[in-house]
């Protein structure tokens, strides 16, 4: 076969902020239990970031993992691709602000919005720079401070996010054109903006002028993420040529164990092959699958040739997923 260039990930970095916050101390600000959380979501706690931490400073955290994971430096970045739904300032963009700290020279920066779905919206884009030349050492990150869209009096949406980052480095590597090869294998991203009431923040900068709080309709959103995104999945697997058997890992977006549970079963995965973190992490939108694929790159479970399935699902509602050999 023909010689081609992918995008293939050279690095994984991750970041919590400090502060860890349990089922047990919502219940003292809201009307919900620990035992609900747990048996209906799986999480069990979820970190907040600090005041005056902003998304960008978690991005910057994982950024510097991920490079030196990769064995790179901010000197060596050409893109920072970030996908946020909290930025820290309605302009410029995160990308930008994560430039300036981390000392990257001038190059492309600008953030990715597809809410939840962020990441793999992120990785897509940033696969076609690297794999058509434009870019050598990319940098892709998921970062979001969902507690600052929490209504707190909302039991029904208020104890299911949490705050952090992850952060990969995408860099060219030559292939032969098979699946064998590493890096970015294919992908399938949708939107369906007619059912954006589903999910949504009530407020944006030319409507309210104010930032807004998330309002989730649970239930529909559940039932549309277990069905919409097995097709996303399999539409993915199409575009790279691989089977879901040949899957070593799935990586997803966590929001529920419960539709984690649900889309591995519909695939036929087996769930000793699904990676979790959500107990721990809770829904961290577009830095849930970073997160998540660095907890499982530390603790040895993925290694360099697996085959990764990526998916996930937010606001928009956006939903995608991607196939990627690490
Ligand atoms: O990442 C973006 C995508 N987001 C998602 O994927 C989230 C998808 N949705 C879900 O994960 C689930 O729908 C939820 C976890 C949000 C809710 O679970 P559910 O099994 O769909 O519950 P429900 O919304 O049907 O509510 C069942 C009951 C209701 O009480 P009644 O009306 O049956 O008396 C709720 O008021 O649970 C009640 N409830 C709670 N009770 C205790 C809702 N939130 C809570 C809570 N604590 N925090």
């Amino acid at each position: 076969m023909s010689s081609i260039i992918r995008s293939a990930i050279t690095g994984v970095g991750a970041y919590l902020p400090e502060r860890k916050v349990s089922n047990a101390d919502l219940a003292k600000i809201v009307d919900t239990s620990d035992d609900w959380i747990v048996e209906r979501t799986g999480i069990q706690s979820r970190r907040y970031a600090a005041e005056g931490q902003g998304t960008s400073d978690l991005a910057v955290e994982a950024a510097r993992g991920a490079l030196a994971a990769a064995g790179r430096t901010a000197a060596d970045v050409d893109l920072i691709v970030v996908a946020t739904t909290t930025p820290d300032l309605t302009f410029p963009a995160t990308a930008a602000l994560v430039q300036a700290k981390i000392g990257a020279p001038v190059c492309a920066a600008f953030d990715i919005q597809a809410v939840c779905t962020g990441f793999v919206y992120a990785l897509s884009v940033a696969d076609g720079f690297v794999a058509r030349g434009h870019a050598r050492c990319a940098l892709v990150i998921g970062a979001d401070c969902m507690s600052r869209l929490m209504d707190w009096t909302d039991r029904s949406t208020c104890v299911l996010f949490g705050d952090g980052a992850g952060a990969v480095v995408m860099e060219p590597a030559a292939g032969d054109g098979s699946t064998a090869d590493r890096g970015m294998l294919g992908f399938a991203l949708r939107s369906d903006g007619t059912k954006q009431a589903m999910l949504t923040a009530d407020g944006g900068v030319s409507s309210t002028g104010q930032v807004g709080k998330l309002r989730m309709q649970g239930h529909q959103v559940f039932r549309h993420a277990v069905v919409n995104i097995a097709e996303a999945v399999e539409a993915a697997a199409a575009n790279a040529g691989v089977t879901i058997q040949e899957v070593d890992w799935f990586v997803p977006h966590q929001a529920n164990q419960r539709i984690l549970n649900g889309v591995a079963h519909r695939l036929g995965l087996d769930e000793s092959r699904v990676v979790s973190t959500i107990a721990e992490h809770a829904n961290t939108s577009a830095a849930s699958i970073p997160l998540a694929l660095n907890a499982a790159v530390a603790d040895g479970r993925v290694k360099k040739g697996d085959l990764l399935l990526l998916e996930a699902m937010g606001g928009g509602l956006t939903w995608g997923a991607c196939v990627v050999r690490f």
